[in-house]
């Protein structure tokens, strides 16, 4: 079993894994190097040999616990046929919906089209760096995806007004993303994801009103799926404000909090395993501080089962030195 199974499944204190959200990525000049070279995230995210490569950057310089496999969120709305773009110093762009031309899509031309990155999966959780670590698969949540498939760009602080104006569309809309995300989580488990994160990053924007309809049940239904397939899965409900009121509705296996989660008090609402919380910010100030922060949050989780994690990815200014700094305070403690 590894430490994160350990954690999950045996509820083990005494010893806390680590990995980071957006371990893989541009805070580490040899991922930025393969970048510049390939302009074309979306391709970049369909090239195995490339995205396997991306996947084990951060495992060959820091004693981490977990791979997470280089592609994105977005993946799902292209692998539907909507067009997706980054654009450099704005984010993912996406196209307009052609609902027609999405009712039509089959999952063998989804799973077809998107078959590069199970098989980066393949052959990243066989590699020699991951022998007794997770393989990490991930999707977004259904309402973070359809936040991204209506509002077609990364929405900030609040939706538009028009978000919610056609209902039937985002009826359709769920239950087109409910019905390709099972088949994507199905595709990288039969690959050898051997652990699933659901990222819900907009979480944060619902009234409490909406929050059943959009997330609860729809997340709940995912997360019963993916325990059917005897898989853990752990969810990250960025800016949620209740989030033992999410546990008890989606009932995760394990539950990531976001920085501006007050650990103490989740550590006596939550009794299920608890991820992450360190502000990424942290890693851009210096050693004795991280050294501080660090370890208020081991000190706060040492009797119950934690893995460390941020409260957010890992940002692109922090320097690699930090994050291996960071790793083995963990690994020491
Ligand atoms: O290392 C890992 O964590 C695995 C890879 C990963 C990426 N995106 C790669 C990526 C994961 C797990 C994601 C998830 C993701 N993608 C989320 C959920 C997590 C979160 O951040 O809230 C979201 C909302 C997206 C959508 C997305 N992708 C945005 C908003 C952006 C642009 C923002 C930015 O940082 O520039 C991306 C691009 C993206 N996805 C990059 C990476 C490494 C940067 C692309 C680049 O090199 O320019």
């Amino acid at each position: 079993m590894t430490l994160i199974e350990e954690v999950i499944k045996n509820k083990k204190t005494t010893q806390k894994p680590i990995w980071i959200m957006r371990q893989a990525g541009r805070y580490l000049p040899e991922f930025r190097r393969i970048r510049k070279l390939n302009p074309d995230f979306i391709k970049l995210c369909l090239n195995e040999n490339l995205s396997s490569k991306i996947t084990l950057q951060p495992l060959k310089r820091f004693n981490l616990d977990a791979a997470i496999i280089f592609s994105d969120i977005l993946m799902l709305p292209y692998g539907l046929n909507q067009s997706v773009v980054f654009k450099k110093n704005f984010g993912p762009l996406l196209g307009d919906i052609n609902l027609n031309q999405m009712l039509k899509v089959k999952e063998d031309d989804f799973t077809k089209k998107l078959s590069p990155i199970y098989k980066a999966i393949n052959s990243v959780s066989r590699n020699n760096l991951l022998v007794n670590k997770n393989t990490i698969g991930f999707v977004g949540a259904p309402w973070t995806l359809l936040v991204y498939m209506i509002n077609k760009y990364s929405p900030k602080n609040k939706l538009k007004n028009s978000f919610f104006e056609d209902q039937s569309l985002i009826d359709e809309i769920l239950l087109i993303i409910d019905k390709f995300l099972k088949e994507h989580i199905k595709n990288q488990i039969k690959n050898g994801a051997d652990l699933i994160q659901i990222f819900d990053s907009w979480a944060g924007l619902l009234d409490e009103k909406n929050l059943t309809k959009y997330v609860y049940d729809p997340t709940s239904n995912l997360v019963n799926y993916i325990k059917k397939l005897n898989v853990p899965v752990i969810c990250f409900p960025r800016g949620i404000k209740n989030y033992k009121n999410y546990c008890e509705k989606v009932k995760p296996d394990v539950i990531s909090i976001d920085y501006e989660v007050n650990p103490l008090l989740i550590k006596k609402q939550i009794k299920i395993p608890i991820q992450g919380g360190l502000d990424p910010k942290i890693l851009l100030t210096d050693k004795e501080n991280l050294k501080k922060q660090t370890l208020k949050y081991l000190k706060i989780f040492k009797d119950v089962p934690y893995i460390f994690n941020l409260g957010h990815g890992v940002l692109p200014e922090t320097k690699p030195e930090m994050v291996e700094y960071l790793v083995n305070l963990v690994k020491d403690f």
